[in-house]
């Protein structure tokens, strides 16, 4: 697996520091609140893993799987719902948690979706941020990292379902998706 990775892009160290920060400003920002997250599966699931624990007011958890890029690496731009949330959000203070957003087409129908449910705010998180790949803009409340357009994978990135679990995000080597 980490023969396919052609050099680190962020570290496991430079991970847990990030993290720890954005978990202290979202426990901030939320101060006697508490927070509904939704993690949209399947590569939020890592990060939202570590960014709830680090997080120190009520955190509640729940998921949304859509699909978006199936197993190849440009995006359609058809959302689908696979699975739906499993509780009611109106009143709630959602947090919506991504690993990526790229084009934005993901996150743009999520918004939208999850706002016409009543929420008594929403605001959204992502680890990564590709602005270059950007289709619609969005407002991204808390952003980890801004990368450049390279194929990255790991802590919850995969390619064809492999990766998830490296815990760094790397860069792909080019001739493992040219197979
Ligand atoms: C990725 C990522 C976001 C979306 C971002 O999911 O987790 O949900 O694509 O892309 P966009 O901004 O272009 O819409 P993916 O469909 O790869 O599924 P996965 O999380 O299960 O890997």
């Amino acid at each position: 697996m980490v023969d396919d990775v052609e050099r680190i892009l962020i570290s496991t160290e430079k991970l847990r520091e990030r993290i720890g920060e954005m978990g202290r400003q979202i426990t901030e920002d939320y101060a006697g609140k508490e927070i509904l997250m939704i993690g949209v599966l399947r590569g939020a699931v890592i990060f939202m893993a570590d960014l709830a624990r680090s997080i120190k007011v009520p955190v509640a958890i729940d998921f949304m799987a859509v699909s978006s890029y199936g197993m190849g690496t440009a995006s359609s731009g058809v959302v689908r719902i696979l699975k739906d949330l499993d509780e009611s959000v109106e009143g709630k203070h959602v947090l919506v948690v991504e690993d990526i957003i790229d084009s934005g087409l993901t996150l743009n129908y999520l918004l939208d979706n999850i706002k016409s449910r009543k929420p008594a705010s929403i605001r959204m998180c992502t680890l990564l941020n590709k602005p270059e790949r950007r289709k619609v803009d969005v407002h991204i409340d808390y952003n980890g990292f801004t990368i450049p357009d390279d194929f990255v994978i790991g802590y919850g990135l995969d390619y064809a379902e492999k990766y998830r679990n490296l815990p760094f995000i790397g860069v792909l080597k080019p001739e493992v998706y040219q197979r």
